[in-house]
């Protein structure tokens, strides 16, 4: 089976069931304070779950391009991605666990032809917050599925959500296909994490919200979030061993076996990690909202990703620029189904050829000093063995499927925290001096068994800068946009922004991402150079004088095309003859967007400009507050 084949499969059977099909949102979340990428294909859809209104109704199914870096650490096992595409189907208030697991149970065994006594599945074991799942369990019997393969466990395993802080969440009943090994021992149950069984599929019954103080409460409907892993499926549809084996990942780790030299299957882990964190970059510069490496947000991941690839790739003495000639392989394998990928094709080549260049003049010299620094902290008698695990680059390759993790320590070594802590402040200069991202050292620490001073390098980080990388991580664990009024006003006030900026820059300036907590709004948008303070005081005139104006702020659902006649601005990536909404705020702006919105522009207040600056070649970034704290 084809991943297309899949994707359609698995849409057909959701539309046939009166669902309708969705675009994939960018991987850019947008107007979200609090999270960094889209990590699963509810993200766009919190809105809808808590009530709003979807254009086009209660039953929607979508292929959502997603981004979780929890995972990085597993990447060269045979399922853990860090980009990855999750088919899902959501009722909005509609149906509820009856019909989805019905659903779920037909899809598999009858689309995909899974022989039943092959799926097994776990349930929610109840607490003090929810009850026991004897429902869902119910519907699974009634199926079929004995108890034996009906597992119920805690909230640590069988409870999904909220994606941050606060938001829908509720109890979810997820899905297993046994691989076949045999049992980890006595214990071995539905949900293992031994490798016996894969997670295949989480069905959420999303009727709860967890609130800032943690309480949850149940929501005003009822929704179905699900979440199907379109690599692990494909994968065992295929019957290969990992999800690197399919066609999603062959030809990118054959170009990579060509451009080294190296064989995949001597270099399992190194391989994956490669065409994993690539695809990943890739997806990340070519979205449409894409973003380049920094040093903040975003483009940290984005760099860590890179930087990290890049140095698979020399430790096995990939030539110049093998970064992007493994790109344009996954560019050509996905262009299709993601056509943003080609749009944005130059883009993509260009910043990993800069990113490269970059970190190419450093990573040698860095890792000199690196290693003279972890090597210092192992008394040489406990070091045997160790020389073999972590080359300068240009030096001998990885060659084997498991040196890069952590080597077993040797016996009679001392134990861990014995072994020695790789200081603050080298860790520091490793990422000031030559670019080295904390986790990059991390791994280079673990190798050889030392751990780094992570919290003095925060310190140390934040002390050097305004934006603290742990900043960032904070976000992305965080919560979901709250949409409080605070929140919803700035969003509007982002809407103002943008039409102005547009008004004073020209058109040709675009939107690339936005941010707002309840304290600010932070909008990035292209421009090649630095707006002047004129021209930021008439941009902030222009606002301030469309809240006088007090007017008020319509929302409209027509379709992508009418959207674009009207002049509306925003993604007019319409595939499945979609509905969508645009705000206009007469006479100041008319955008293509989920919402919320303040109803009125009066109820912004006042509008201020804190500061402009540039964040990547070619993109500027504008913080501006409003209500007192812009008066
Ligand atoms: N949102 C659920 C997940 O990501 C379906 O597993």
């Amino acid at each position: 089976m084809t991943a297309n084949e899949l994707r359609q499969l698995y849409i057909n059977f959701f539309t046939e069931r009166g669902h309708r099909q969705i675009a994939s949102a960018s991987l850019i979340p947008e107007n979200d304070p609090s999270v960094l990428f889209t990590t699963a294909g509810m993200h766009p859809l919190v809105p809808y779950l808590l009530g709003e209104k979807h254009p086009l109704g209660r039953r929607l199914a979508d292929c959502q391009k997603c981004l979780r870096t929890g995972d990085i650490d597993s990447v060269g096992d045979a399922y853990h991605c860090t980009f990855f595409e999750m088919l899902g189907n959501w009722s909005l208030g509609d149906y509820f666990k009856k019909e989805s697991i019905t659903f779920s149970h037909e899809f598999l065994t009858i689309a995909l032809k899974f022989p039943q006594e092959k799926i097994s599945v776990t349930c929610f074991a109840g607490d003090a917050d929810a009850p026991r799942d004897e429902e869902a369990a119910d519907i699974w019997r009634s199926l079929g599925y004995p108890d034996e393969r009906i597992n119920f466990l805690p909230k640590s395993d069988n409870w999904w959500g909220p994606a941050g802080i606060t938001g829908p969440c509720g109890p979810d009943t997820e899905i297993f296909y046994d691989t076949g090994k045999p049992k980890c021992g006595p214990d071995c149950r539905p949900g293992c994490h031994c490798g016996k069984y894969v997670e295949i599929w989480n069905n959420v019954f999303m009727q709860y919200f967890k609130d800032e103080f943690g309480k949850f409460s149940p929501l005003s409907q009822k929704n179905v979030d699900t979440g199907f892993g379109l690599e692990r499926n494909l994968c065992i549809q295929n019957g290969v061993e990992s999800v690197y084996d399919t066609e999603l990942f062959v030809p990118v780790i054959k170009k990579a076996e060509s451009l080294t030299g190296k064989k995949y299957a001597d270099n399992l882990k190194a391989f994956r990690i490669i065409a994993d964190h690539l695809r990943a970059a890739t997806f990340i510069l070519g979205d449409d909202r894409g973003i380049a490496p920094s040093n903040v947000d975003q483009g940290y991941v984005l760099r860590r990703l890179i930087r990290r690839a890049y140095r698979y790739l020399t430790q096995m003495n990939a030539p110049a620029n093998a970064m992007s000639a493994i790109a344009q392989v996954i560019v050509d394998n996905y262009k299709e189904v993601y056509p943003e990928l080609g749009r944005n094709h130059d883009f993509v080549i260009a910043q990993l050829n800069r990113e490269e260049e970059l970190f190419g003049r450093t990573l040698e010299a860095g890792m000199k000093i690196a290693n003279k620094y972890l090597d210092g902290l192992i008394p040489p008698s406990l070091g045997g063995g160790r020389a073999a695990l972590s080359r300068a680059p240009g030096g001998e390759a990885f060659n084997d499927n498991d040196k890069a993790s952590p080597p077993a320590p040797m016996p009679g070594a001392a134990p861990l925290q014995e072994r020695g802590e790789l200081p603050a402040e080298l860790a520091f200069k490793l990422y000031d001096t030559y670019g080295f991202p904390l986790e990059f050292t991390e791994e280079l620490a673990r190798e050889r068994n030392i751990s780094v001073d992570a919290d003095g390098f925060h310190k140390l980080f934040a002390a050097h800068q305004e934006k603290s990388r742990a900043g960032a991580e904070q976000k992305f664990k965080g919560g979901l946009a709250d949409h409080s009024e605070e929140t919803t006003k700035l969003h509007t006030a982002a809407h103002l922004m943008n039409g102005a900026l547009r008004r004073v820059l020209g058109d040709t300036v675009f939107q690339k991402g936005s941010n707002i907590t309840a304290e600010r709004l932070r909008f990035d948008f292209s421009s090649d150079r630095k707006v002047t303070p004129e021209e930021l005081a008439e941009v902030e005139r222009i606002v301030n004088e469309a809240i006088a104006a007090a007017v008020p702020v319509v929302c409209t659902e027509m379709s992508p095309a009418d959207a674009h006649a009207a002049g509306a601005v925003g993604v007019f990536d319409s595939k499945y003859g979609d509905v969508v909404k645009v705000y206009s705020i007469e006479g100041y702006s008319k955008e293509i967007c989920g919402g919320p919105h303040a109803a009125n522009t009066a109820d912004l207040g006042a509008f201020k400009i804190q500061k402009e600056e540039s964040i990547a070649a070619g993109v500027r970034r504008i913080k501006a507050v409003i209500g007192d704290a812009a008066k």
